[in-house]
């Protein structure tokens, strides 16, 4: 009903301006005097010490926060960080042993493919923590440990919410570990966390005007075909970014890491495909512009998405651009997301789609 909705049209967007919120409860109980406390996670510092390998483990949306990890956690732990989709996590004879930490995220601790997963690498010794939204859940009840997003119910079928607390909570769970390993300085420990607790007023901030992106999607919309570049975190988002307009909007979309682009993807590009270009990662900002020129120079419409600081550069080459706060680099995807969720949303809206019941899609797959 519509009270349910809060006034709003749909339920995603009722939970994309909800994130704020849910933000701020995933980390403010675990975020004391400066330092991360996760009561309820029983890793000792010996046994992180004497960890051989650490796997992200799901599925959709949840695997997508899994790659935005990757990066992040084996910049911090220097250790090797494998991701990989619980449906071919299950069946490849993984490496597990009982030096391996095996990290699974899932929203709704329901995914059959995932708690599977979860199985056989219990079955090889391997530890199990289990990063899920919802309490008492199947994969919750079942990990060694389990660590919740307070994100609290998610009812449209494309997550959003979900997706940001997933990542806040697995950025706050990187720099424990890397606390224990002593494989971060304090001066960058301490920078992340208070960035991190700025995170929902930056996401509030944005919320409130967010006319440019409905605008662009009324432009775009008519796309039939779609490329989101990015590199690193950029990239990893861009694969959430892809995912979200294809399930909503049915329109057909790929996310490439853009150094890759002339490795065959460029082949693709003719004068008028919209390429939504990631320039959010600071530190390979002149590499994300550089991409832009390349596909510009093939005749492609871009749709930039930068940082405030970027903004005039990215204008001057791009289509159009959209600028999101700044953060800390490691968090940026966190806010980077939000227009991205945003632009899938608008521009099913203009498509006239069934934006929370998504055609052939279910919240939670509990069948292979
Ligand atoms: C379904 C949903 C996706 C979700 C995926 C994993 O396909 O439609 O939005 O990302 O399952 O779900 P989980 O509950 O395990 O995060």
């Amino acid at each position: 009903s519509a009270a349910e909705k809060g006034g709003y049209a749909h339920f995603m967007a009722k939970e994309i301006m909800e994130q704020p919120e849910a933000v701020r409860k995933t980390i403010s109980p675990r975020i004391r005097d400066g330092r991360v406390v996760l009561d309820d996670l029983h890793l000792t510092a010996d046994y992180v010490r004497g960890l051989s390998r650490i796997f992200i483990i799901a599925c959709g949306s949840s695997y997508h926060v899994g790659v935005v990890s990757k990066y992040s956690w084996e910049k911090l732990l220097r250790r090797p960080v494998e991701v990989m989709l619980a449906s071919e996590f299950r069946y490849c004879d993984p490496l597990v042993d009982e030096k391996t930490l095996v990290i699974v995220i899932s929203q709704s601790g329901e995914t059959l493919d995932t708690m599977a997963a979860m199985r056989e690498a219990r079955r090889r010794g391997g530890r199990t923590l289990a990063i899920v939204n919802v309490v008492g859940s199947s994969i919750a009840r079942e990990a060694d440990d389990v660590l919740y997003t307070w994100a609290g119910p998610e009812i449209a079928v494309a997550t959003t919410k979900a997706y940001t607390t997933q990542l806040v909570l697995m950025d706050l769970v990187g720099l424990y570990l890397a606390d224990l390993l002593g494989t971060v300085e304090k001066p960058a420990y301490e920078a992340i966390l208070s960035e991190m607790q700025l995170l929902p007023e930056k996401m509030q901030g944005f919320l409130a005007h967010t006319e440019d992106i409905q605008y662009f999607a009324s432009r775009y919309f008519n796309h039939d075909s779609i490329f989101f570049i990015g590199r690193n975190l950029d990239y990893a988002m861009g694969l959430e970014g892809s995912l979200k307009l294809k399930e909503i909007s049915y329109i057909h979309s790929e996310a490439y890491a853009s150094g890759e682009l002339k490795h065959g993807t460029i082949s693709l590009i003719e004068p008028g495909t919209l390429v939504v270009a990631l320039g959010t990662y600071a530190p390979l900002f002149d590499k994300a512009m550089s991409n832009v020129v390349e596909v510009k120079a093939r005749g492609a419409e871009v749709l930039a998405l930068t940082t405030e600081p970027f903004r005039e550069r990215m204008e001057k080459t791009a289509d159009a651009t959209i600028s999101v706060p700044e953060t800390h680099p490691m968090l940026q995807p966190s806010l980077s997301v939000v227009p991205l969720q945003l632009f899938a949303y608008y521009v099913a809206l203009q498509r006239g789609c069934d934006i929370d019941k998504p055609r052939n899609l279910a919240k939670s797959v509990t069948v292979e």
